[in-house]
């Protein structure tokens, strides 16, 4: 006899690009039973392969399925497809996997709750390669019941954080980590040309660098804390003694012929911090000057 108390939910993926498709394998692979729907049908083949339903039309999977996700290519696709189904949302949890703003997050939660269905903004932060393992990084907002009654479902696309009841938050923290990853990343691009113009090999620095970066890392929750408190000691160097070394980093990269544009900006906001009043203070007061 089966027991269903303990069986999956049923689950449904709308949009089966790059990132829909990770999801409806992570479910499938997870065991739970998933319907799938695309535009084009075609992309649903290799998911039905491995135990996937295929829905006809958008509406249907929705009407299949209390869980439904969402993972298509903008904000103006999700309203296509679920205006085109809004008569099946009532009861329905809606996770929404589409990238948008934190405006838009907000303004689909309304909607989708006029349509009687509970809504949760969510952002892949991972990227595809991870889904389906713990380390892949998922972040929700909205509804805390609706996040409550999924956690066991979204669990199989990896690590779900719910981030507070105010849909456009997932999205707000996803724009904010693209900026640390991204300046994470430029940095590093520029340290590569700069230690290649002296033939350095960069699979070896990047050796080094990743054992330099937990020291960073745990700068991190400390000075988080100095902004909070409005508190800013100089423990890792004032803001004139980091002029000095970005000064540094600026002339050597031009004597190597490496672009300056990564340091200038670093340098430019630095000056700011320091004309502002903030020279004797530690680098975390910069985020004055940036709010
Ligand atoms: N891929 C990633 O690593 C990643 C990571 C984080 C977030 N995201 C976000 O996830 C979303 C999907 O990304 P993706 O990489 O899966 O994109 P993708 O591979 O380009 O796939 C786009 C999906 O959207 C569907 N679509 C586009 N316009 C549509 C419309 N008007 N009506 C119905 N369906 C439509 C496509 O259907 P067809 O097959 O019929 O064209 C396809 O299923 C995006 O918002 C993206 O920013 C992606």
């Amino acid at each position: 006899m089966s027991d269903v108390a303990s069986s999956p939910p049923p689950v449904s993926v709308l949009g089966l690009g790059s990132l829909g498709s990770a999801l409806a394998r992570a479910l499938l692979t997870a065991g739970q039973p998933t319907t799938v729907w695309n535009r084009t049908a075609g992309r649903a083949d290799d998911l039905v392969t491995i135990g996937a339903s295929q829905a006809p039309t958008a509406a249907a999977a929705i009407a299949a399925t209390e869980i439904v996700v969402i993972a298509v290519a903008d904000e103006a696709a999700v309203r296509g497809v679920l205006g085109s189904a809004a008569g099946e949302l009532a009861g329905r949890v809606l996770v929404n996997l589409t990238s948008g703003t934190p405006e838009q997050a907000r303004s689909l939660a309304e909607w989708a709750t006029a349509q009687g269905a509970a809504y949760l903004d969510g952002a892949a932060m991972s990227g595809v390669r991870l889904v389906g393992r713990a380390d892949a990084l998922f972040l929700y907002s909205g509804s805390a019941e609706a996040f409550t009654a999924v956690e066991g479902t979204v669990s199989a696309f990896g690590s779900a954080a719910h981030l507070g009841a105010d849909a456009g938050i997932a999205s707000l923290y996803d724009t904010a980590l693209l900026g640390v990853n991204m300046s994470l990343l430029t940095g590093f691009y520029h340290a590569l040309a700069l230690v290649g113009s002296a033939g350095v090999d960069a699979r070896e620095f990047a050796v080094v660098a990743t054992g330099y970066l937990p020291f960073a890392l745990g700068l991190l929750a400390d000075h988080a804390r100095q902004t909070v408190q409005g508190q800013y000691p100089p423990d890792e160097g004032t803001l004139d003694v980091l002029a000095s070394a970005v000064d540094h980093l600026v002339t050597t990269s031009a004597r190597a012929g490496v672009r300056t544009d990564v340091p200038d900006g670093i340098r430019a906001l630095v000056q700011r911090g320091i004309d502002e009043g903030h020279g004797e203070h530690g680098p975390a007061s910069l985020v004055e000057v940036l709010g």
